[in-house]
Protein backbone atom coordinates (compact mmCIF):
# COMPACT_ATOMS: atom_id res chain seq x y z
CA UNK A 1 0.00 0.00 0.00
CA UNK A 2 0.94 3.55 -0.91
CA UNK A 3 0.29 5.77 1.48
CA UNK A 4 -0.35 9.57 1.41
CA UNK A 5 2.47 11.29 3.77
CA UNK A 6 1.74 14.86 3.26
CA UNK A 7 -0.28 17.25 1.19
CA UNK A 8 0.77 21.19 0.43
CA UNK A 9 -1.46 23.62 -1.58
CA UNK A 10 -0.15 27.16 -2.81
CA UNK A 11 -2.43 29.96 -4.30
CA UNK A 12 -1.53 30.15 -8.39
CA UNK A 13 -3.05 32.06 -11.22
CA UNK A 14 -6.46 30.82 -13.68
CA UNK A 15 -6.10 31.76 -17.32
CA UNK A 16 -7.89 35.13 -16.20
CA UNK A 17 -5.30 35.95 -14.27
CA UNK A 18 -7.40 35.28 -11.16
CA UNK A 19 -6.09 33.56 -7.60
CA UNK A 20 -6.80 29.46 -7.69
CA UNK A 21 -5.54 26.43 -5.86
CA UNK A 22 -2.87 24.74 -6.96
CA UNK A 23 -2.76 21.01 -4.30
CA UNK A 24 0.24 18.61 -4.37
CA UNK A 25 -0.34 15.21 -2.73
CA UNK A 26 2.90 13.64 -1.23
CA UNK A 27 3.36 9.60 -1.61
CA UNK A 28 6.37 7.14 -1.87
CA UNK A 29 8.73 9.47 -2.17
CA UNK A 30 6.61 11.06 -5.19
CA UNK A 31 4.45 13.78 -5.94
CA UNK A 32 1.53 15.20 -8.18
CA UNK A 33 -0.39 18.28 -8.73
CA UNK A 34 -3.39 19.52 -9.66
CA UNK A 35 -4.98 23.21 -10.59
CA UNK A 36 -8.61 24.02 -9.81
CA UNK A 37 -10.53 25.52 -12.51
CA UNK A 38 -12.95 28.29 -12.19
CA UNK A 39 -16.11 29.74 -14.19
CA UNK A 40 -17.71 32.60 -15.09
CA UNK A 41 -21.36 31.80 -16.00
CA UNK A 42 -21.58 29.83 -13.19
CA UNK A 43 -24.98 27.79 -12.20
CA UNK A 44 -26.65 28.25 -8.75
CA UNK A 45 -26.84 24.71 -8.00
CA UNK A 46 -22.44 24.30 -8.48
CA UNK A 47 -20.52 23.37 -5.08
CA UNK A 48 -19.06 26.48 -3.63
CA UNK A 49 -16.20 28.17 -4.51
CA UNK A 50 -14.04 29.16 -1.64
CA UNK A 51 -12.47 32.86 -2.05
CA UNK A 52 -11.25 35.48 1.00
CA UNK A 53 -13.74 37.72 0.25
CA UNK A 54 -12.94 40.14 3.22
CA UNK A 55 -9.08 40.23 2.13
CA UNK A 56 -8.41 43.68 -0.33
CA UNK A 57 -4.89 42.03 -0.98
CA UNK A 58 -6.02 40.85 -3.81
CA UNK A 59 -9.76 42.34 -4.34
CA UNK A 60 -11.40 39.33 -2.55
CA UNK A 61 -10.64 36.64 -4.99
CA UNK A 62 -7.49 35.09 -3.23
CA UNK A 63 -7.31 31.85 -1.66
CA UNK A 64 -5.08 32.09 0.73
CA UNK A 65 -8.14 30.69 3.71
CA UNK A 66 -8.55 27.39 1.94
CA UNK A 67 -5.14 26.91 1.16
CA UNK A 68 -4.17 26.70 4.77
CA UNK A 69 -6.80 24.23 4.79
CA UNK A 70 -5.34 22.00 2.52
CA UNK A 71 -1.89 22.34 4.21
CA UNK A 72 -3.25 21.92 7.96
CA UNK A 73 -6.33 20.35 7.80
CA UNK A 74 -6.74 17.71 4.53
CA UNK A 75 -2.92 17.11 5.14
CA UNK A 76 -3.32 15.57 8.38
CA UNK A 77 -6.68 13.84 7.47
CA UNK A 78 -5.09 12.34 4.61
CA UNK A 79 -1.63 11.06 6.04
CA UNK A 80 -1.84 7.43 5.99
CA UNK A 81 -4.40 6.94 3.67
CA UNK A 82 -3.64 4.60 0.47
CA UNK A 83 -3.16 7.05 -2.42
CA UNK A 84 -5.21 4.08 -4.67
CA UNK A 85 -8.25 4.38 -2.85
CA UNK A 86 -9.81 7.45 -4.60
CA UNK A 87 -12.97 6.49 -3.12
CA UNK A 88 -12.21 6.94 0.41
CA UNK A 89 -9.71 9.84 -0.19
CA UNK A 90 -12.75 12.03 -1.63
CA UNK A 91 -15.11 10.71 1.18
CA UNK A 92 -12.74 11.64 3.60
CA UNK A 93 -13.14 15.33 2.26
CA UNK A 94 -16.42 15.53 1.78
CA UNK A 95 -17.66 14.27 5.70
CA UNK A 96 -14.90 17.07 6.91
CA UNK A 97 -16.70 19.42 4.75
CA UNK A 98 -20.04 18.01 5.67
CA UNK A 99 -22.82 20.53 3.69
CA UNK A 100 -23.98 19.94 0.80
CA UNK A 101 -22.82 22.55 -1.74
CA UNK A 102 -18.95 21.97 0.19
CA UNK A 103 -19.63 25.96 1.17
CA UNK A 104 -17.27 24.89 4.73
CA UNK A 105 -14.04 24.01 2.99
CA UNK A 106 -14.65 24.87 -0.34
CA UNK A 107 -15.10 22.82 -3.45
CA UNK A 108 -12.07 24.30 -4.70
CA UNK A 109 -10.05 23.09 -2.54
CA UNK A 110 -11.42 19.80 -2.02
CA UNK A 111 -11.07 18.92 -6.08
CA UNK A 112 -7.62 20.39 -6.28
CA UNK A 113 -6.24 17.75 -3.70
CA UNK A 114 -9.16 15.03 -5.49
CA UNK A 115 -7.26 15.47 -8.91
CA UNK A 116 -4.26 15.64 -7.32
CA UNK A 117 -3.95 12.28 -5.72
CA UNK A 118 -5.59 10.87 -8.39
CA UNK A 119 -2.65 11.24 -10.89
CA UNK A 120 -0.19 10.11 -8.38
CA UNK A 121 -2.02 7.01 -8.18
CA UNK A 122 -1.10 6.84 -12.23
CA UNK A 123 1.98 7.70 -11.30
CA UNK A 124 2.74 5.07 -8.30
CA UNK A 125 1.30 2.45 -10.64
CA UNK A 126 2.84 3.37 -13.74
CA UNK A 127 0.18 3.95 -15.83
CA UNK A 128 -0.78 7.02 -17.72
CA UNK A 129 -4.40 8.53 -15.77
CA UNK A 130 -6.50 7.95 -19.20
CA UNK A 131 -5.60 4.04 -17.55
CA UNK A 132 -6.33 4.95 -13.88
CA UNK A 133 -10.33 5.73 -14.57
CA UNK A 134 -13.64 3.55 -15.64
CA UNK A 135 -12.54 2.02 -18.95
CA UNK A 136 -9.97 -0.44 -18.88
CA UNK A 137 -9.94 -1.27 -22.60
CA UNK A 138 -11.01 -0.23 -26.10
CA UNK A 139 -10.21 3.29 -25.80
CA UNK A 140 -11.39 5.98 -27.58
CA UNK A 141 -10.93 9.53 -28.48
CA UNK A 142 -13.99 12.17 -28.09
CA UNK A 143 -14.36 14.43 -30.59
CA UNK A 144 -13.24 18.24 -30.14
CA UNK A 145 -16.05 20.69 -29.50
CA UNK A 146 -14.21 23.81 -30.69
CA UNK A 147 -15.32 27.19 -29.61
CA UNK A 148 -14.62 29.44 -32.48
CA UNK A 149 -16.73 32.56 -31.41
CA UNK A 150 -16.81 33.58 -27.79
CA UNK A 151 -20.12 35.79 -26.57
CA UNK A 152 -22.09 36.33 -23.35
CA UNK A 153 -20.29 36.33 -20.31
CA UNK A 154 -17.03 35.07 -22.07
CA UNK A 155 -16.72 38.29 -24.54
CA UNK A 156 -18.05 42.15 -24.08
CA UNK A 157 -18.96 41.94 -27.76
CA UNK A 158 -23.01 41.79 -26.69
CA UNK A 159 -23.77 38.70 -28.61
CA UNK A 160 -26.39 36.89 -27.13
CA UNK A 161 -24.94 33.03 -27.15
CA UNK A 162 -21.83 32.38 -25.17
CA UNK A 163 -20.55 29.72 -27.56
CA UNK A 164 -20.40 29.09 -31.35
CA UNK A 165 -18.70 25.74 -31.68
CA UNK A 166 -18.00 23.52 -34.43
CA UNK A 167 -17.75 19.48 -34.19
CA UNK A 168 -15.58 17.76 -37.18
CA UNK A 169 -17.62 14.92 -36.83
CA UNK A 170 -16.51 13.31 -39.92
CA UNK A 171 -12.81 13.17 -38.61
CA UNK A 172 -10.99 9.27 -38.15
CA UNK A 173 -8.86 10.20 -35.71
CA UNK A 174 -8.14 12.96 -33.33
CA UNK A 175 -5.30 14.61 -34.84
CA UNK A 176 -7.44 14.88 -37.97
CA UNK A 177 -10.05 16.36 -36.15
CA UNK A 178 -7.75 19.15 -34.57
CA UNK A 179 -6.62 19.85 -38.27
CA UNK A 180 -10.24 20.48 -39.80
CA UNK A 181 -10.72 22.83 -37.11
CA UNK A 182 -7.48 24.68 -37.47
CA UNK A 183 -8.22 25.17 -41.07
CA UNK A 184 -11.87 26.25 -40.17
CA UNK A 185 -10.03 28.95 -37.73
CA UNK A 186 -7.78 29.98 -40.10
CA UNK A 187 -10.35 30.87 -42.85
CA UNK A 188 -13.01 32.34 -39.84
CA UNK A 189 -9.92 34.62 -38.93
CA UNK A 190 -9.35 36.10 -42.96
CA UNK A 191 -13.13 36.66 -43.14
CA UNK A 192 -13.82 38.27 -39.62
CA UNK A 193 -10.82 40.36 -40.77
CA UNK A 194 -12.35 41.06 -44.03
CA UNK A 195 -15.05 41.98 -42.34
CA UNK A 196 -12.91 44.86 -40.76
CA UNK A 197 -13.59 43.51 -37.24
CA UNK A 198 -10.94 42.70 -34.99
CA UNK A 199 -9.37 39.38 -34.36
CA UNK A 200 -8.57 39.24 -30.90
CA UNK A 201 -9.78 36.57 -28.94
CA UNK A 202 -12.17 36.05 -25.72
CA UNK A 203 -11.59 33.95 -22.05
CA UNK A 204 -12.09 30.60 -24.22
CA UNK A 205 -9.97 31.24 -27.31
CA UNK A 206 -12.82 31.98 -30.10
CA UNK A 207 -12.72 35.23 -31.34
CA UNK A 208 -14.93 38.11 -30.44
CA UNK A 209 -15.61 40.46 -32.95
CA UNK A 210 -17.65 42.85 -32.33
CA UNK A 211 -20.45 41.24 -34.15
CA UNK A 212 -23.87 41.54 -31.76
CA UNK A 213 -26.53 39.54 -33.49
CA UNK A 214 -26.42 35.10 -33.14
CA UNK A 215 -27.19 34.95 -37.06
CA UNK A 216 -24.20 36.63 -38.20
CA UNK A 217 -21.90 34.77 -36.29
CA UNK A 218 -23.36 31.86 -37.87
CA UNK A 219 -23.18 32.91 -41.33
CA UNK A 220 -19.74 33.65 -40.64
CA UNK A 221 -19.21 30.24 -39.28
CA UNK A 222 -21.01 28.69 -42.09
CA UNK A 223 -18.46 30.54 -44.61
CA UNK A 224 -15.39 29.48 -43.14
CA UNK A 225 -16.36 25.99 -43.09
CA UNK A 226 -17.36 26.36 -46.59
CA UNK A 227 -14.13 27.85 -47.58
CA UNK A 228 -12.64 25.08 -45.81
CA UNK A 229 -14.25 22.66 -48.24
CA UNK A 230 -16.14 20.79 -45.98
CA UNK A 231 -19.57 20.20 -45.80
CA UNK A 232 -21.68 21.90 -42.75
CA UNK A 233 -24.41 19.36 -41.08
CA UNK A 234 -22.10 16.30 -42.57
CA UNK A 235 -17.68 16.72 -42.29
CA UNK A 236 -18.62 19.31 -39.63
CA UNK A 237 -21.52 20.17 -37.35
CA UNK A 238 -22.03 23.70 -35.03
CA UNK A 239 -23.26 23.52 -31.46
CA UNK A 240 -23.79 26.16 -29.39
CA UNK A 241 -23.90 26.82 -25.71
CA UNK A 242 -26.76 29.88 -25.15
CA UNK A 243 -25.81 29.69 -21.13
CA UNK A 244 -29.61 31.10 -21.13
CA UNK A 245 -29.24 31.66 -17.05
CA UNK A 246 -27.80 34.97 -18.07
CA UNK A 247 -30.86 35.63 -20.72
CA UNK A 248 -33.99 35.24 -18.23
CA UNK A 249 -36.12 37.84 -16.86
CA UNK A 250 -39.73 37.18 -15.74
CA UNK A 251 -39.82 34.16 -17.49
CA UNK A 252 -39.17 35.46 -20.51
CA UNK A 253 -36.21 35.08 -22.92
CA UNK A 254 -33.69 37.52 -24.55
CA UNK A 255 -31.73 34.62 -26.39
CA UNK A 256 -32.47 36.09 -29.98
CA UNK A 257 -32.33 39.36 -29.78
CA UNK A 258 -32.14 42.10 -26.93
CA UNK A 259 -36.20 41.80 -26.25
CA UNK A 260 -37.51 39.43 -24.34
CA UNK A 261 -39.58 36.78 -25.44
CA UNK A 262 -41.86 33.82 -23.84
CA UNK A 263 -40.88 30.45 -23.98
CA UNK A 264 -42.80 29.01 -26.86
CA UNK A 265 -41.30 32.28 -29.18
CA UNK A 266 -37.79 31.12 -28.58
CA UNK A 267 -38.71 27.46 -28.92
CA UNK A 268 -39.86 28.55 -32.25
CA UNK A 269 -36.96 30.63 -32.98
CA UNK A 270 -34.21 28.09 -32.28
CA UNK A 271 -35.97 25.54 -34.07
CA UNK A 272 -35.85 27.67 -37.47
CA UNK A 273 -32.03 28.35 -36.33
CA UNK A 274 -31.50 24.54 -36.37
CA UNK A 275 -33.07 23.85 -39.62
CA UNK A 276 -31.10 26.93 -41.18
CA UNK A 277 -27.88 26.48 -39.85
CA UNK A 278 -27.61 22.69 -39.52
CA UNK A 279 -27.02 22.99 -35.55
CA UNK A 280 -26.94 19.57 -34.00
CA UNK A 281 -26.62 20.52 -30.67
CA UNK A 282 -27.63 23.05 -28.03
CA UNK A 283 -26.44 23.94 -24.34
CA UNK A 284 -28.39 25.53 -21.64
CA UNK A 285 -31.28 26.61 -24.22
CA UNK A 286 -33.21 27.53 -20.98
CA UNK A 287 -32.18 28.39 -17.78
CA UNK A 288 -31.46 26.10 -14.41
CA UNK A 289 -35.11 26.37 -13.00
CA UNK A 290 -37.12 26.32 -16.11
CA UNK A 291 -37.74 22.71 -16.81
CA UNK A 292 -41.19 22.01 -18.39
CA UNK A 293 -39.32 24.71 -21.02
CA UNK A 294 -36.92 22.18 -21.43
CA UNK A 295 -38.93 19.18 -21.80
CA UNK A 296 -41.55 21.07 -23.92
CA UNK A 297 -37.89 21.71 -26.52
CA UNK A 298 -37.12 18.19 -26.45
CA UNK A 299 -40.24 16.97 -27.46
CA UNK A 300 -40.15 19.20 -30.09
CA UNK A 301 -36.73 17.86 -31.66
CA UNK A 302 -35.58 14.39 -33.33
CA UNK A 303 -33.13 12.39 -30.80
CA UNK A 304 -30.35 13.59 -33.20
CA UNK A 305 -30.27 17.17 -31.83
CA UNK A 306 -28.02 17.10 -28.91
CA UNK A 307 -29.53 18.81 -25.75
CA UNK A 308 -26.95 19.51 -23.34
CA UNK A 309 -27.69 20.59 -19.30
CA UNK A 310 -24.58 22.01 -17.86
CA UNK A 311 -25.94 24.75 -15.92
CA UNK A 312 -29.32 22.76 -15.27
CA UNK A 313 -27.33 19.36 -14.28
CA UNK A 314 -23.85 21.09 -12.46
CA UNK A 315 -22.55 17.82 -12.51
CA UNK A 316 -24.97 16.50 -9.52
CA UNK A 317 -26.67 12.88 -9.62
CA UNK A 318 -29.84 14.24 -8.36
CA UNK A 319 -30.35 16.87 -10.75
CA UNK A 320 -29.69 14.41 -13.11
CA UNK A 321 -32.02 12.19 -11.80
CA UNK A 322 -34.84 14.74 -12.16
CA UNK A 323 -33.73 15.71 -15.78
CA UNK A 324 -34.08 12.03 -16.78
CA UNK A 325 -37.50 12.00 -15.37
CA UNK A 326 -38.52 15.04 -17.13
CA UNK A 327 -36.85 14.22 -20.41
CA UNK A 328 -35.09 17.24 -19.95
CA UNK A 329 -32.01 16.81 -22.01
CA UNK A 330 -30.09 14.00 -23.65
CA UNK A 331 -26.59 14.88 -22.93
CA UNK A 332 -24.64 16.01 -19.32
CA UNK A 333 -22.17 18.14 -19.69
CA UNK A 334 -19.77 17.44 -17.21
CA UNK A 335 -17.27 19.76 -14.97
CA UNK A 336 -15.19 18.41 -12.19
CA UNK A 337 -15.69 21.70 -10.35
CA UNK A 338 -18.94 22.14 -10.47
CA UNK A 339 -19.36 18.77 -7.91
CA UNK A 340 -16.22 18.92 -6.21
CA UNK A 341 -14.31 15.45 -6.18
CA UNK A 342 -13.00 12.74 -8.82
CA UNK A 343 -15.71 10.34 -7.20
CA UNK A 344 -18.67 11.98 -7.48
CA UNK A 345 -17.97 13.21 -10.76
CA UNK A 346 -17.51 9.35 -12.44
CA UNK A 347 -20.61 8.04 -10.25
CA UNK A 348 -22.65 11.00 -12.18
CA UNK A 349 -20.83 9.99 -15.59
CA UNK A 350 -21.76 6.09 -14.99
CA UNK A 351 -25.23 6.65 -14.14
CA UNK A 352 -25.91 9.62 -17.30
CA UNK A 353 -24.20 6.72 -19.36
CA UNK A 354 -26.47 4.26 -18.04
CA UNK A 355 -29.62 6.08 -18.82
CA UNK A 356 -27.97 6.47 -22.49
CA UNK A 357 -26.97 9.83 -22.00
CA UNK A 358 -23.88 11.59 -23.68
CA UNK A 359 -21.62 12.74 -21.61
CA UNK A 360 -19.32 15.71 -22.36
CA UNK A 361 -16.16 16.49 -20.49
CA UNK A 362 -15.70 20.79 -20.11
CA UNK A 363 -13.12 23.05 -19.04
CA UNK A 364 -14.19 26.05 -17.44
CA UNK A 365 -13.74 29.68 -18.92
CA UNK A 366 -11.11 30.27 -16.06
CA UNK A 367 -8.82 27.36 -16.63
CA UNK A 368 -4.77 26.62 -16.48
CA UNK A 369 -2.25 24.61 -17.68
CA UNK A 370 -3.50 21.39 -16.13
CA UNK A 371 -4.64 18.76 -18.53
CA UNK A 372 -6.57 16.25 -16.24
CA UNK A 373 -9.46 16.68 -18.34
CA UNK A 374 -8.26 14.83 -21.08
CA UNK A 375 -7.34 12.01 -19.96
CA UNK A 376 -10.75 11.99 -18.52
CA UNK A 377 -12.47 11.87 -21.03
CA UNK A 378 -10.69 9.07 -22.82
CA UNK A 379 -10.74 7.34 -19.15
CA UNK A 380 -14.82 7.86 -19.40
CA UNK A 381 -15.78 6.89 -22.54
CA UNK A 382 -17.24 10.12 -23.12
CA UNK A 383 -18.43 11.01 -26.75
CA UNK A 384 -17.17 14.98 -26.41
CA UNK A 385 -14.92 17.31 -25.13
CA UNK A 386 -15.68 21.30 -24.96
CA UNK A 387 -12.04 22.89 -24.10
CA UNK A 388 -12.07 25.86 -26.34
CA UNK A 389 -10.42 27.27 -29.44
CA UNK A 390 -6.74 25.80 -30.84
CA UNK A 391 -5.76 29.35 -28.87
CA UNK A 392 -4.07 30.26 -25.42
CA UNK A 393 -2.47 27.43 -24.09
CA UNK A 394 -4.69 26.51 -20.90
CA UNK A 395 -7.30 25.16 -23.95
CA UNK A 396 -4.39 24.10 -26.39
CA UNK A 397 -2.90 21.96 -23.83
CA UNK A 398 -6.13 19.44 -23.53
CA UNK A 399 -6.10 19.22 -27.56
CA UNK A 400 -2.21 18.74 -26.89
CA UNK A 401 -2.61 16.45 -24.34
CA UNK A 402 -5.10 13.74 -26.26
CA UNK A 403 -2.70 14.04 -29.12
CA UNK A 404 0.25 12.40 -26.93
CA UNK A 405 -3.11 9.62 -25.74
CA UNK A 406 -3.54 9.32 -28.94
CA UNK A 407 0.00 8.12 -30.15
CA UNK A 408 0.03 6.27 -26.79
CA UNK A 409 -2.44 4.24 -28.14
CA UNK A 410 -0.83 3.33 -31.25
CA UNK A 411 -3.18 1.69 -34.13
CA UNK A 412 -5.57 0.59 -31.43
CA UNK A 413 -6.81 4.62 -31.39
CA UNK A 414 -10.37 5.29 -32.65
CA UNK A 415 -12.70 8.16 -32.17
CA UNK A 416 -15.69 7.73 -29.64
CA UNK A 417 -19.22 7.77 -31.60
CA UNK A 418 -21.69 10.81 -31.51
CA UNK A 419 -25.08 9.51 -32.98
P1 LIG B 1 -18.07 28.84 -17.51
O1 LIG B 1 -18.39 28.59 -19.05
O2 LIG B 1 -16.87 28.06 -17.16
O3 LIG B 1 -17.86 30.32 -17.45
O4 LIG B 1 -19.28 28.39 -16.73
C1 LIG B 1 -18.38 27.36 -19.66
C2 LIG B 1 -19.78 26.89 -20.02
O5 LIG B 1 -20.76 27.58 -19.74
O6 LIG B 1 -19.93 25.80 -20.53
ZN1 LIG C 1 -22.31 25.99 -20.56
Amino acid sequence: MSKITKVVARQVFDSRGNPTIEAEVYSNNLSASSICPSGASTGTYEAFEKRDKSNKKYLGKSVLKPVKIINNLISKKLKNQNIHDQERIDHILIKLDGTKQKKKIGANAILSVSMAAKKLSSKIKKIPLYKNFIVKKNFKLPYPMMNIINGGAHANNGLRIQEFMIRPDKARSFSEAVRMCFIIINNLRSLIKKKGHSTSVGDEGGFAPMINDNESALKLIVKAIKKSGFTNGQDVSICLDVAANELIKNKNYSIHSKNYITVDQSIKKYLLLIKKYKIKSIEDPFSENDWPAWSKFVSKLSNKTQIVGDDLFVTNLERLKVGFLNVSANSILIKLNQIGTVTETLEVIKFAQLIGFKTIISHRSGDSEDAFIADLAVGTDSNQIKTGSLARSERVSKYNQLIRIEEDLGNRSKMNKIN
